[in-house]
């Protein structure tokens, strides 16, 4: 035993090797299964209690030496890698081209944390819908004429399909698989059939929001909406409430924040007003709840549509919707900084 052990920690002295293969078949070699060292621990343990207790540290401290020995060989192996390789530690780091996030979705998220932080879960819905969800349940007859006021593309010959006209269809698949109390904000793409010009597209953005519960009333809706206003563009905003006309709300108006009118560049963005229109609302129409099977006895509610590039065109004093849309990097760069 005694000599088989000076000769291995003789070997195990004097191996050295910066190969990987070498290093890895001389493990094996020496502590694989059918390796030298544990050879003899085999032996070791057919031994008398006697003799193992001569011979138990000398042959754990060689296992351990060899362990070692290919610990070191391989760390030395990495660090000879990396210098072969030329690597310099103490340059200044490349460059990395980082991208950054779209100014519509910038937008989006800051709406989405404000209406989260007040208790909104998020909905989605799909952006190709039926006749069904995008109209008739939101209580646009057949051939009425408010459907004209979302020039639709349908999709394929079947006039039941088309791309959603407004994420107020989300509103509808929310209602049918949840039951009030639903407080609830859907963002998503939405497209019309209309002329692409500097301040409209075929497809933008819009979030929806909707909250039923029972005793639900304008009051709350107009508190929310105010909130939603001062958290977004300041403590001191201002907004105001215009009676307007939507076929699933009753009554319907659409809101104005106050921007004002310090430059001549107001003038043009408020139409001289000093106003500037950021969403339409209201109270969910009885038979829209009806429609989706909630009583409107017992609930009622309020719903609210806003549309986000209008509201990044502002924050960013973007001239020109179709900027958003065009993918040109040295626009997109633009926005590293906003957040
Ligand atoms: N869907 C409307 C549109 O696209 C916006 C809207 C208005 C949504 C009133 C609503 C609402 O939920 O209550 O023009």
């Amino acid at each position: 035993m005694k000599e088989q052990i000076d000769l291995l920690s003789q070997e195990v002295f004097s191996f050295s090797s910066n190969k990987e293969e070498e290093i890895e078949s001389w493990r094996v070699k020496m502590l694989g299964k059918k390796g030298t060292i544990t050879a003899l621990f085999n032996q070791f343990r057919e031994m008398s209690p006697d003799l193992k207790r001569e011979w138990g540290k000398p042959l754990n401290a060689l296992k351990v030496a060899a362990q070692e020995k290919i610990n070191s060989l391989k760390i030395n192996l990495e660090s000879n890698d990396s210098a072969a390789s030329g690597l310099d530690l103490s340059r200044p780091a490349n460059f990395s081209n980082l991208g950054s996030r779209h100014p519509v979705n910038l937008v989006k998220n800051e709406i989405v944390g404000i209406f989260k932080r007040i208790g909104f879960n998020l909905s989605e819905g799909p952006e190709v819908e039926d006749d069904w969800h995008n109209f008739s349940a939101l209580n646009f007859p057949e051939e009425h004429p408010a459907r004209d006021m979302q020039d639709t593309f349908f999709v394929g010959k079947e006039p039941d399909w088309a791309l959603r006209t407004h994420t107020s269809s989300v509103q509808v698949r929310v209602m049918e698989n949840q039951k009030p109390p639903i407080r609830t904000i859907s963002p998503g793409r939405v497209f019309r059939n209309e002329a692409i010009s500097a301040r409209s597209h075929c497809f933008f953005h819009q979030i929806e929001g909707l909250y039923i519960d029972e005793g639900v009333s304008f009051a709350d809706l107009k508190q929310t909406l105010l909130f939603f206003a001062q958290e977004f563009f300041g403590p001191d905003t201002k907004i105001r409430l215009r009676p307007s006309y939507f076929p699933f709300t009753e009554p319907s108006a659409e809101m104005d924040v106050y921007w004002g009118l310090n430059n001549e560049r107001d003038y043009r963005m408020t139409k001289g007003t000093g106003w500037l229109e950021v969403l339409g609302c209201g109270m969910v129409d009885p038979n829209v709840l009806e429609n989706n099977g909630i009583d409107s006895t017992k609930y009622s509610g309020y719903a609210f549509g806003i549309g986000v590039e209008r509201i990044a065109l502002h924050r960013f004093q973007i001239p020109d919707i179709r900027l958003l849309f065009e993918n040109d990097l040295n626009f997109l760069d633009q926005f590293k900084a906003a957040y």
